[in-house]
């Protein structure tokens, strides 16, 4: 589907080092509906595309909401977004899409956030307000000035937790959260890796359908050991995957028009239909069943376990 064009309407001091983006459309019209847990693809300047998770209300149709963190090696997307973005300036957008569903019938909702990981979970604790239903919020972060949306929490003070590292407060217990939590809750994280890791050792026990995460960036090292051709089942095209890189760089080198976003396996942008050959999974995006369905694959990352993949492309 074409992007849309939305306008920055303003750019908001969200805490040190997050700015909040406030996206419109040009003609005041209102915008695609969007779930808690939706993000939306920008497309930046030098053909960058990055994903950020909305933040808002649901309930808003006139408005996407997104907080970008500076990112001290940003390959270009936080760079751009903090020191270029401006006021005014148009941006393509594709989306929304959801990947981080909200379960909106669950008893009891607990969120676990790490650091810019709030975003999503903010948008779906404003949607379980409208809806009367329970929920609660633990929020780990360095520090109170570098934690966005604290101000908005404090109004739900009795429901959230906060943690911060310079301020003494020990890690987050996943542990005792998970085992103290009402009956037949659903739990969401979303934060860096370790946190994740340790909230899906935490939930092991869970029936997984109760059991939410999104990974901000990758845990695996991307597959570049080549070796393999990949066949393009709809151009007749056979393009050798070299070692050193990926399906997508050697597609891209071969002027295969792909879409991508992160290029680490968690957003999903990438995701082909493979015809033939077994992947050698190494995204974040598929769950343990779609693996082993190998009926997709995410190109920025996965490889291939068999000499030749078909994708439909
Ligand atoms: S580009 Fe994000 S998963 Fe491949």
């Amino acid at each position: 589907m074409a992007p849309v064009s939305l306008r920055i309407h303003a750019i908001a001091y969200g805490a040190d080092d997050v700015l909040l983006f406030d996206l419109r459309s040009p003609e005041a019209t209102g915008l695609a509906p969007f779930d808690a847990g939706a993000h939306i693809d920008l497309r930046l300047p030098r053909g960058i595309t990055r994903s950020y998770s909305l933040l808002n209300d649901p309930a808003e149709r006139h408005r996407y909401v997104i907080g970008v963190k500076r990112e001290p090696d940003s390959r270009g997307g936080s760079a751009w977004l903090h020191g270029d973005a401006r006021v005014g300036a148009l941006l393509d957008v594709d989306g929304p899409r959801n990947s981080f569903a909200l379960n909106e019938s669950a008893p009891h909702s607990v969120f676990i956030a790490g650091g810019i990981g709030i975003t999503p979970l903010w948008s779906m604790a404003q949607r379980l307000e409208h809806l009367g239903r329970g929920w609660t919020l633990h929020y780990r972060a360095r520090s109170r000035r570098r934690a966005a949306l604290v101000g908005e929490l404090a109004a739900h003070a009795a429901r959230v937790q906060l943690s911060f590292r310079d301020e003494g407060d020990a890690p987050l217990d996943l542990g005792r959260i998970v085992a103290q939590a009402p009956e037949g809750a659903h739990f969401y994280c979303c934060g860096p890796v370790p946190m994740l890791e340790s909230f899906e050792a935490a939930c092991a026990g869970l029936d997984p359908a109760r059991v939410h995460l999104e990974y901000f960036a990758a845990k695996d090292a991307p597959a570049t050991e080549g070796g393999f051709v990949v066949h393009l089942a709809r151009s007749g095209r056979t393009i050798p995957i070299q070692p050193g890189c990926t399906v997508l760089d050697a597609l891209q080198a071969a002027g295969v028009a792909v879409p991508s976003s992160c290029q680490q396996g968690v957003c999903g942008v990438c995701e082909t239909a493979v015809l033939g050959g077994e992947p050698d999974h190494r995204d974040l995006v598929l769950s343990a069943q779609e693996r082993a369905a190998n009926r997709t694959m995410m190109i920025c990352c996965s490889g291939s376990k068999t000499p030749a993949l078909t994708l439909d492309i």
